[in-house]
């Protein structure tokens, strides 16, 4: 066992914070020899507990979980800032022809190690991931994360139509692929695998029927895919699916929604769209960043709210302009906020941050797991400098409650903030 002390920052079960400001983190192996966190709470009353164990100080700076990111694609770190006046040309003039570069296992090995350095850089400690459609960009990206003993679920992309050579993938094939995979990095260490279907209107109806009946034989895999991000996108999948009520309701058609169904954006939705996350338990990957570079819309947080589904923080690099978690949580109160086309809501910084630690966790159905550092949890965790710069240190000092602390972090953070990042501690 080995033990922190410093400010820390966790959450209660109704997704409120707990701060302590002068904490102590104890971390050690559990039953099963998993590093969790075995003790958190305030230094004065826990210290006693805990004789002999090693007590590592780190004064003026906050513990807080890592940071989970939602919904990120590995192979678009270079396609970060390609304009495009919206999203299907993004896809086609930048994102398909980087992507079909990840055919090459040594090109995906080398940017798979960047990747992952950049994540944790910026204090993301899990992440839901694309890969793209060749096998090996999997493979490339579980290994180096099973390398820094990372929890990360990633999975082959699924595009058998309307796609260019290079990326687009054969039906049978890609289903095979992806049960191999399912089979090899599933519940391998800390790695799962997500069930991968680009966007309906890159799959046929085989191959999302494919990936359902996949889905329905390995119930604890992920599903990731997007949905109602863009106005254009939306029109085509509706062409090509009519009999669907919706587009969201294309991948209920083939048994692609259910707990641990991830689907990223979410912005153009009615309330019957609404009611079936809620219904099938899936879970939205809001990623502010993305939808404002791509012109995309706002996603509608009291709709999400009124209704009750669940939905947590990404970034969507590369359309995305951000791996820090501090500018995602500024863009999701910017979108938020945003009052001309849907309520505008002030998105508190205690759920801002929430939704980017154990309300995604919550959304991954690994509450408890990851995401918090509540007894129990895997002891993945940041150490914050909330000085790390010089207007960083003036107005955290000046903060007079919890929310003014985060908020300054929230508006002013990046990774020069971020000290340290944890694993499995
Ligand atoms: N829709 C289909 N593919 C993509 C992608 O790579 N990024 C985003 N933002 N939307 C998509
Ligand atoms: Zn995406």
């Amino acid at each position: 066992m080995r033990a922190f002390r410093a400010s820390l920052l966790r959450f209660a079960d109704d997704a409120s914070a707990v701060f302590d400001e002068d904490g102590l983190l104890v971390v050690g192996p559990d039953a099963q020899g998993r590093r969790v966190v075995r003790a958190a709470g305030s230094y004065q009353a826990l210290a006693g507990n805990f004789p002999g164990v090693a007590v590592e100080h780190l004064p003026c700076r906050i513990i807080a979980p890592g940071f989970i990111d939602l919904h990120i694609h590995f192979p678009q770190l270079d396609v970060i800032g390609s304009p495009a006046p919206g999203l299907l040309p993004w896809l086609e003039n930048y994102t398909f022809p980087h992507e079909s570069k990840f055919s090459d296992e040594a090109y995906a090995g080398e940017l798979a190690t960047f990747f992952v350095d950049e994540l944790l850089r910026h204090g993301v400690t899990s992440a839901l991931t694309f890969a793209t459609s060749h096998p090996s960009s999997v493979n490339a990206l579980m290994t180096e994360a099973q390398g820094r003993g990372m929890r990360m679920i990633a999975g082959k992309v699924l595009q058998d139509r309307h796609s260019p050579d290079g990326v687009r993938d054969q039906t049978e094939q890609s289903l095979v692929d992806t049960e191999a995979l399912i089979q090899r990095w599933h519940g391998n260490g800390r790695l799962g695998y997500a069930i991968t279907p680009r966007f309906a209107p890159s799959c046929t109806e085989a191959q999302l029927r494919g990936a359902g009946e996949l889905a329905a034989r390995y119930p604890d895999v992920w599903i990731q895919s997007h949905v109602a991000e863009n106005l254009d996108e939306i029109a085509w999948a509706r062409e090509l699916f009519p009999a669907s009520r919706s587009y969201l309701s294309i991948y209920d058609d083939f048994g692609l929604m259910r707990e641990r169904a991830i689907y990223a954006h979410c912005i153009h939705f009615d309330d019957e769209d609404r009611a079936l996350m809620r219904s099938t338990g899936a879970a939205a990957a809001v990623s502010p960043t993305s939808n404002l570079f791509l012109g995309s819309g706002f996603f509608d947080y009291e709709g999400a709210r009124r209704i009750g589904f669940k939905h947590g923080l990404a970034s969507d690099v590369g359309g995305g302009t951000s791996f820090s978690p501090f500018h995602t949580m500024l863009a999701a109160y910017y979108v938020g906020r945003e009052g001309q086309t849907k309520p505008g809501v002030s998105l508190s910084p205690q759920n801002l941050w929430w939704q980017h630690t154990a309300g995604a966790a919550q959304a991954l159905g690994l509450d408890g797991v990851v995401g918090n550092l509540q007894p129990g949890c895997e002891a993945d965790f940041i150490v914050i400098d909330p000085k790390a710069t010089p207007l960083l240190a003036r107005k955290t000092a000046q903060a007079a409650n919890l929310d003014e602390l985060l908020f300054s972090l929230i508006v002013l953070g990046d990774d020069r903030a971020i000290e340290r990042a944890v694993i499995a501690g």
